[in-house]
């Protein structure tokens, strides 16, 4: 006997391997039965090997339904303290993102903030945004420290993901960003930083078990691909993976430097070169694309789309939720934005914000696709057909949500 059958509902596993596959993966007149914390089953309802209430112990009926595998946002910055608002005008006024931040705004000013909050506040602050996302589908978000720039305030900022973890019905993955920005106090010492970072915050974060892997902003307002590459082999000294914030706003090679060291994943990428994005592809490197910061950015480069079909890349998409170039809490908002301004299908959009997002963050075999064995996370919607998920915005038609195989919503 299984735990609980899901019956009566439309699947789109999004599994590329689905036998004789159809869009999205999808399995029309469908059940998914899970036990324990597992899907154990899924198939077409004719296919079940008996009748439903012989099979399980629960029987829910998803009343013709799509079900998705639960939602993936595999790059944000939900913990901080104060927010940008201000800083908005300032550009709106014609300020650039690089000239606020060159003059002591942008990332350093929330480093203030934050640094300045209570565990408690970040806590609460944070819980508000993640319960936005939980609210759209989500059941696995990664969680990125780099508004502390110095130990107490990363660790602190690590502490507040793990616990939103342990608080929310999601799965939390955390990702240690010390090397965000030079903090004020190294002015014109970055090389004096990146060793701090390496030698006392790194081994810090991994003491603590508060890394499950390491980030940097590879930029010109921020650090060099020197500087990048000594993090990553401190890293790798630890067995950590990596990521990248990389040509968000130049292009440093950043891409071909995280494919060098084997990077989960490489982000932005609005200037990447078409030589990284080969790179990235034989490195299995997944490319995550954040519409939310270019859409707030008014950025008007548009990342190599090309080059990563045809080097095989795989596109995962995400929120990059943070106060100064993504103050957004909706996921499918990213859908939207992913097919409207880079063009994406709904289809490769869902893929990245499942499966790719999966993939982003090495949860590619523990998440991200309806399979059996895999853990059970989904969602149910209330839409007809998947692409209505991209096609709508500002509409949430969530209709359930299950994490680890219990209904949490
Ligand atoms: O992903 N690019 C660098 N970091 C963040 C923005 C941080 C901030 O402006 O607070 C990003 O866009
Ligand atoms: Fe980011």
């Amino acid at each position: 006997m299984w735990d609980t059958l899901w019956t009566n509902a439309h699947i789109a596993t999004m599994d590329p391997e689905e036998p004789g596959r159809q869009p999205y993966g999808a399995i029309r007149d469908g059940a998914i039965a899970v036990e324990g914390d597992r899907i154990a089953w899924v198939g077409r309802m004719k296919h079940l090997p008996g009748k439903p209430e012989t099979l399980a112990t629960h029987v829910r009926d998803a009343r013709g339904r799509w079900i998705t595998p639960g939602l993936v946002d595999c790059h944000t910055h939900l913990v901080y303290g104060g927010n940008r608002a201000r800083e908005f005008e300032l550009r709106l006024e014609g300020a650039s993102y690089e000239e606020i931040a060159k003059a002591g705004g942008g990332i350093i000013s929330t480093v203030k903030a934050t640094r300045a909050a209570l565990e408690e506040e970040l806590l609460e602050s944070a819980s508000i945004r993640l319960e936005q996302l939980l609210s759209e589908g989500v059941t696995t978000v990664e969680i990125k420290s780099g508004y502390g720039l110095d130990t107490e305030t990363e660790l602190k900022m690590l502490r507040v993901a793990r616990r939103l973890g342990e608080q929310h019905a999601v799965t939390v993955k955390t990702t240690f960003l010390g090397a965000h920005a030079l903090p004020p106090e190294y002015k014109d010492r970055a090389d004096d930083y990146i060793d701090l970072v390496c030698s006392e915050m790194l081994p810090a974060a991994a003491e603590e078990g508060l890394a499950d892997a390491v980030d940097a902003f590879c930029e010109g307002i921020a650090f060099s691909p020197e500087q990048t590459e000594k993090l990553f082999q401190a890293a790798a000294r630890y067995g950590i993976p990596v990521k990248l914030h990389a040509d968000q706003l130049s292009d440093l090679n950043g891409a071909g430097l995280a494919a060098k060291y084997h990077a989960l994943s490489a982000d932005h990428l609005e200037y990447t070169n078409e030589d990284a994005a080969k790179a990235m592809g034989k490195a299995g490197t997944v490319a995550v694309l954040l519409p939310g910061a270019f859409y707030f950015l008014r950025e008007t480069k548009f990342p190599p789309m090309e080059a990563f079909r045809e080097h095989g890349v795989d596109i995962a998409l995400a929120t990059d939720s943070n106060p100064g170039s993504s103050p957004v809490t909706s996921l499918l908002l990213m859908l939207n934005m992913a097919c409207t301004l880079f063009r994406m299908t709904p289809e490769d959009a869902l893929a990245g914000i499942t499966r790719n997002g999966a993939k982003a963050l090495g949860l590619g075999d523990h998440v991200g696709t309806l399979t059996v064995g895999k853990q059970a996370d989904f969602v149910l919607w209330d839409v007809e057909e998947p692409a209505e998920l991209a096609y709508r915005f500002g509409h949430n038609p969530c209709a359930g949500v299950v994490h680890a195989g219990h209904v949490v919503r």
